[in-house]
């Protein structure tokens, strides 16, 4: 198994990505931290299918805006599973509104939840790495909207292109600790974040035509990417984007 007796925490675990990567990981033998704000019964739901599956995984409810409870959140790997391998900052929402339309509180919002929450767990998680005196890996699932501008959801993509530039610069830091940080960029995936489209035969339908492999990702595509860096096998990949797209960012009109 590509990642025996490593322990991850993924923030916003118990749905569409963050729940792909929990299967995924303890499919492979991590042992999973499944951090979540809503949803209760879904995390137990997961937690028992892993298990049912043969992993082991634990259910931590945390606020990835507060850093309190992000330092709650590392704790329970720590006294659950002895140690911390992996952290997979996911967790992340959107307001899709522009420049204009945006207020103080919706900025301050998505700020919180993607860019300062994915800041202060990689500070906690690197302090715990160095502590431990092991490597680690810091995982930040940003977006191909950390450089790729979308119109109408300006303060996602401000959040994403400041994931871009923690792990670039928090990579150059840690890596003399032997602690690598990577993003994984998305382009459209079928989740709930995504719902509107999807589920709009008109839009999901413009969609598909604007990704080169037509087709949007399934969580698993994403999912796939975290098991292969966090396994052996990506061990000099660090402050670096791997985008997993279906080429939709080199997509062109085709006139
Ligand atoms: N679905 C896509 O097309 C797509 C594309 C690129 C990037 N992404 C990114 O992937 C990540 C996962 O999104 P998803 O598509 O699985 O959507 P999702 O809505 O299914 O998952 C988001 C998760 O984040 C959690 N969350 C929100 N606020 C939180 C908080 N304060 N504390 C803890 N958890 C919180 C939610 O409860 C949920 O579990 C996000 O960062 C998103 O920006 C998604």
């Amino acid at each position: 198994m590509l990642l025996s007796d490593k322990v991850i925490v993924v923030t916003g675990g118990n749905s569409g990505i963050g729940a792909a990567i929990c299967k995924a990981a303890a499919a492979e033998g991590a042992k999973v931290v499944i951090d979540y704000v809503a949803h209760e019964d879904a995390t137990e739901q997961l937690v028992n299918e892993i298990k049912g599956a043969g992993g082991e995984a634990t259910g931590v409810e945390a606020d990835i805006s507060k850093p309190d409870d992000l330092h709650r959140m590392m704790q329970t790997a720590v006294d659950t599973y002895g140690r911390l391998d992996v952290l997979v900052n996911n967790a992340g929402i959107e307001t899709r509104q522009s420049l204009l339309d945006s207020t103080e509180d919706d900025y301050d919002k998505v700020m919180a939840v993607n860019m300062k929450s994915a800041f202060f767990a990689s500070q906690a998680a690197a302090k715990q790495f160095i502590a431990q005196r092991t490597p680690g890996l810091i995982l930040n699932i940003s977006s191909v909207h950390e450089d790729w501008p979308m119109p109408g959801n300006i303060a996602y993509c401000v959040s994403k292109g400041g994931m871009r530039m923690l792990a670039r610069t928090a990579g150059v830091e840690l890596g003399p600790h032997g602690i690598r940080m990577v993003n994984i960029a998305p382009g459209a995936v079928d989740t709930p974040i995504n719902a509107s489209t999807t589920s709009n035969t008109e839009l999901l339908g413009k969609l598909t035509d604007a990704i080169p492999l037509h087709r949007v990702a399934e969580p698993s595509d994403i999912a796939d990417v975290v098991v292969f860096l966090a396994s052996g096998k990506a061990s000099y990949m660090t402050s670096t984007t791997v985008v997993v797209d279906g080429g939709i960012m080199q997509g062109s009109v085709g006139l």
